[in-house]
């Protein structure tokens, strides 16, 4: 493997490129990032140059490429919100595509999620879907990977189950809560990325944990290792919308969208392909149940404050 090559990471300061950036580093690689955030805090220093996304530049982007090999990729939206809505972070995605080709980038790394459907009426998974098939119309050698739900320290979809079950006397699970979900360790989606990089053909790979769970099974895990009496109560969708709207009222933040919810239920958050990822999400939560959801983790405060 060539060292001191020159990366780039979408997202190094954010949360699963920081995992991507680090592990690249140990290897003795450089890494640039590009990212909305350049006043936020740099864990990497002086190591890693933080440079804006310019997705208004398409010029100043292909010059923020120049003389990188490989270029990771984890640029998404959550949601549609404000000024970015999923149709802008797909034509943006795109113009980062073209910026790589005419910079020289040889391979993407494109972080997507499990079940992508370019016709899905689920705008998330839609937009992953135009995506995926754009990378491989791109001209780029690439290798695309499709997690479920990542789960790690910085992690706001469990982090923030275990807060509500730490908060409030009722945990409300939408629907029956007997749809699947197959989360992935952060620290295995990073490696199997670095991984992936290297391989010569294009590659397409679920990156999925060994553990599958029920979502009532899930909330139950992380109801015991956090210590919760809440009572975890299924109830009709709406109502756990209705509940979450709430919660994100008190929290000003967006806690889930009803996609989601439809996403979860029609078990997209499940892979049929053999795991990738090898950390078992049962021995992590019950190993950092003590902190686990200690504070709440906001979806708006990370991307729009
Ligand atoms: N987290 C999960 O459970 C999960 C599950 C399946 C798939 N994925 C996929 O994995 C990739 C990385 O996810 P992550 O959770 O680790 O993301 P992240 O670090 O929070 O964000 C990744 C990148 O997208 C940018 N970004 C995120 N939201 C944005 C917004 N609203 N407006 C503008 N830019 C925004 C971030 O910008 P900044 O650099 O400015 O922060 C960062 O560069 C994404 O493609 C996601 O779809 C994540």
């Amino acid at each position: 493997m060539e060292h001191h090559r020159l990366n780039i990471v979408t997202g190094a300061t954010g949360y699963t490129g920081k995992y991507i950036t680090r592990r690249l580093l140990a290897m003795g690689q450089q890494v640039n990032s590009l990212t909305g955030h350049l006043s936020r805090e740099n864990p990497f220093g002086a190591q890693v140059a933080v440079l804006p996304f310019n997705f208004d530049n398409p010029k100043a982007l292909a010059e923020s490429l120049q003389g990188a090999t490989t270029l990771y990729n984890t640029y998404w939206v959550r949601f549609s919100h404000g000024m970015v809505t999923f149709d802008d972070a797909v034509k943006n995605t795109k113009m980062l595509l073209a910026a790589a080709r005419s910079a020289g980038v040889r391979k993407i790394v494109h972080i997507s999620i499990a079940n992508p459907d370019a016709n899905s009426a689920l705008p998330y998974y839609r937009g992953k879907g135009l995506l995926e098939q754009a990378v491989m119309d791109s001209g780029l050698s690439y290798a695309i990977l499709r997690p479920t739900v990542i789960f790690g320290p910085e992690d706001i979809l469990v982090n923030n189950i275990a807060w509500l079950l730490r908060t409030f006397p009722l945990f409300a699970i939408a629907g029956s809560g007997d749809y699947q979900i197959q989360p992935v360790f952060v620290e295995d989606v990073a490696e199997l990325a670095v991984k992936v990089a290297e391989r010569e053909e294009n590659v397409v790979l679920d990156a999925v944990g060994p553990e599958i769970f029920t979502f009532n099974e899930l909330a139950k895990l992380i109801a015991k290792h956090v210590k919760s009496r809440a009572r975890i109560v299924q109830v009709p969708p709406r109502l756990a919308l209705l509940l979450s709207r709430l919660v994100g009222y008190l929290m000003r933040d967006v806690v889930l969208m009803e996609e989601e919810v439809e996403g979860l239920v029609a078990n997209l958050l499940v892979s049929s392909s053999t795991p990738t990822g090898w950390t078992q999400f049962s021995d992590w939560v019950e190993r950092n149940g003590r902190t686990l959801g200690t504070r709440y983790s906001s979806e708006l405060g990370r991307h729009y404050r």
